[in-house]
């Protein structure tokens, strides 16, 4: 069968610092639909990348006292080793200043001045240099007296006249008005394809190409004097890394481009649908089909960015929580078409909710039912039960819904759906109570088993491309080893219920939060949060005995809550002072500022864990805990004691 080539690119990232969330945001994106794209059977090629020249890269070099090629290098393996780290399979990092591009990006130039749409003028103009743009022209007669404002960044500009190369804009006005309008699936999502069309329906202007005052750029050909405007040479990337301009690459560059999708923030929208898209017609190549624009990961409402300062460190966040959960949280957490806030407190309930306890605990509860009552070798059954069957029904759906919503790169949609289909595989199984029925029927038991793994497998497999090792070791689990090359959505055949399974038991998918953190060497922060029934359902499968050396080592005493203020900033934690008659008083924080107001605490009575290692909350340290008990209303109580027990007595 013939595999039909998908071609996908991440914009190539300014070098003046090491990757942030942003960046790996856009690059991730594009991991999960090269590899999406791989599941479908497509031959997937994925471009990445850094934009290396200009006046941004240049002074940056210069404020660290170095050379702007060695300046750059230094931050090449901090881009490669966050890929690594969160998995993300590229097949070419190209780097503009490699010589095949720089090579590439002047043959490209002098293909637009062969076609007569290059010529030589003087410019003058606001130029912004974070953004390597003129902001405003400047005409005979303009009377301003202060520097407007960059529209994109907001910061100031600067008055920069020059001799420079035009590029003959203005004579794509129509041809580009009538090439969106043929195309209106060229810049998803819609509301910046209307950006677009309102800018270029006002008329284009001719683009300066050129720089003779930017020194650490491409030489424009046949002119050294000036170097090629950035967004040119970073633009013609997509094209040479794909063997543009390379003899030996041909045909290579035939099998890839046209680009089936560029991602893009929606702050390079104009570069790549208004310049770009002109460029290649000017030059008379294809266009790329599609250009899809993501919103910005914000921080405290504002656009995270190295020059906000506000950057969230990829790396860090792998090393506490995992690179696959943060894989999972940015793809749901995030609508790909608008903007998202960054919250820990979010990761964390992502982790804790959907991973672990949903999909985690599903698989958990599974094996160890299925190592108990002796059955991991499990055939499917050849006549299934009604609720089997509806299961099996909502699979198809699940398939049918990811696959649409994943199509239209609308990832959050794509995993809010599976998760619904993942509650129905825990309602399903919760409602079958596989414990009881393993003692009174062994064949419905196994086909609950076979029922729910038949559903992980689909599971695993949709979801590979947004955690694929975690997958392969969910379906490693089952018996279904994951291998890419004879595995496409088609030949997996996830509609047949038909499988064997061969079941290996395992270690936890997936570490709560506070398990994460913990193995990350960070303080934990406690939550009173209530145990979900599945859980509990795995606890008593689980459960394994302590012996009374484990109790005597905890020490529980008796104790009166002194004082109680409220922690700022924190809706859950309270400060208690606790009087522990003879061991002293001590500082303990509680989350359960929902539960009571701070007074109401005053005078309580109640057990403290006083040996358990001090710990950092909200920038205070606890000296123990309290332990506390949730009523039917959800209220958390403290434990009772009679009055005669004084403070600072140890239970036994
Ligand atoms: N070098 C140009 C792109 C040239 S492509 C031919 C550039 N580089 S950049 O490093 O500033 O930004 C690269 C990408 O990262 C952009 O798509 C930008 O939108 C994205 N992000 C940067 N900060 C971001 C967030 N805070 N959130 C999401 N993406 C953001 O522009």
């Amino acid at each position: 069968m013939k595999k039909n080539s998908f071609y996908v690119t991440t914009p190539i990232y300014y070098v003046t610092a090491k990757p942030h969330l942003g960046s790996l945001y856009t690059t991730l994106l594009a991991d999960v639909i090269a590899r999406w794209n791989k599941l479908l059977g497509n031959d997937t090629f994925f471009l990445t990348g850094t934009d290396e020249h200009g006046q941004k890269i240049a002074q940056a070099a210069a404020a660290a006292h170095k050379e702007p090629k060695d300046f750059v290098d230094g931050f090449i393996s901090d881009y490669k080793h966050a890929w690594q780290m969160y998995d993300i399979q590229y097949d070419k990092f190209i780097r503009t200043t490699d010589e095949y591009h720089v090579k590439g990006a002047q043959k490209f130039t002098i293909e637009l001045m062969n076609k007569g749409y290059i010529y030589k003028s003087v410019y003058e103009g606001w130029y912004c240099t974070p953004c390597e743009t003129f902001v405003v022209e400047i005409h005979a007669g303009d009377q301003r007296l202060k520097a407007p404002q960059c529209p994109t960044c907001g910061r100031d500009t600067h008055i920069v006249s020059e001799e420079t190369y035009f590029f003959k804009l203005s004579a794509f006005t129509d041809k580009l008005l009538q090439f969106y309008k043929e195309n209106p699936h060229f810049i998803v999502p819609k509301e910046r394809a209307h950006e677009v069309i309102n800018f270029v329906e006002s008329g284009l202007k001719d683009l300066s190409i050129s720089r003779t005052t930017v020194k650490w750029g491409i030489p424009f050909p046949h002119d050294p004097h000036h170097t090629l405007y950035v967004w040119v040479d970073a633009l013609s990337n997509y094209i040479t890394g794909v063997g543009y301009g390379q003899p030996d690459k041909i045909n290579e560059f035939h099998k890839r481009w046209p680009a089936q999708v560029h991602l893009l923030g929606k702050d390079i929208v104009r570069f790549h649908a208004v310049f770009w898209p002109a460029f290649l017609m000017a030059a008379d190549l294809p266009l790329p089909k599609q250009l899809l624009v993501h919103g910005w990961i914000k921080v405290d409402k504002q656009k995270m960015s190295k020059s906000f300062g506000n950057v969230i460190d990829p790396v860090e966040l792998c090393n506490t929580y995992g690179a696959e959960p943060i894989r999972y949280y940015l793809l749901r957490q995030m609508a790909v078409n608008q903007d998202g806030d960054f919250s820990i407190a979010d990761v964390e309930n992502r982790i804790e909710s959907d991973l672990a306890n949903d999909l985690g605990n599903l698989l958990n509860r599974t094996l160890v039912l299925a190592e108990k009552y002796d059955c991991m070798n499990v055939a499917p059954s050849v006549v299934w039960s009604p609720a089997s069957l509806e299961l099996r029904d909502a699979s198809w759906d699940a398939i049918e819904d990811f696959t649409e919503h994943m199509n239209e790169y609308m990832f959050h949609h794509a995993l809010s759906s599976l998760w619904k289909f993942i509650h129905s595989t825990n309602a399903y199984f919760h409602g079958q109570e596989p414990w009881k029925v393993a003692k009174t029927d062994i064949n419905l038991f196994k086909e609950i088993i076979s029922a729910t793994c038949h559903s992980l497998r689909t599971i695993g497999l949709l979801l590979w491309p947004v955690m694929p090792k975690k997958m392969e070791e969910l379906l490693h689990n089952l018996g279904a080893e994951f291998k890419l090359e004879d595995h496409t959505l088609e030949n997996l055949e996830l509609n047949s219920w038909n499988k064997h399974f061969m079941l290996k038991k395992s270690k936890t998918l997936f570490d709560k939060p506070a398990v994460a953190k913990a193995m990350a060497d960070e303080p934990v922060q406690e939550e009173g949060k209530s145990m979900s029934q599945q859980q509990e359902v795995v606890q008593q499968e689980e459960k394994s005995y302590i012996t009374i050396d484990d109790v005597v080592k905890v020490e529980l005493l008796t104790g009166t809550i002194e004082a109680c203020t409220d922690v700022e900033g924190s809706d859950k934690l309270v400060k208690m002072t606790v009087d522990l008659g003879s061991h002293g008083k001590r500082t303990i924080l509680a989350g359960i500022k929902k539960s009571y107001a701070p007074a109401e605490l005053v005078g309580k009575r109640g057990l403290f864990i006083t040996n358990l290692k001090p710990r950092k909350m909200a920038g205070m340290e606890s000296q123990g805990m309290m332990l506390v008990a949730e009523d039917t209303n959800g209220k958390v109580q403290l434990v009772q004691f009679p009055d005669s027990v004084g403070n600072g007595v140890r239970l036994r």
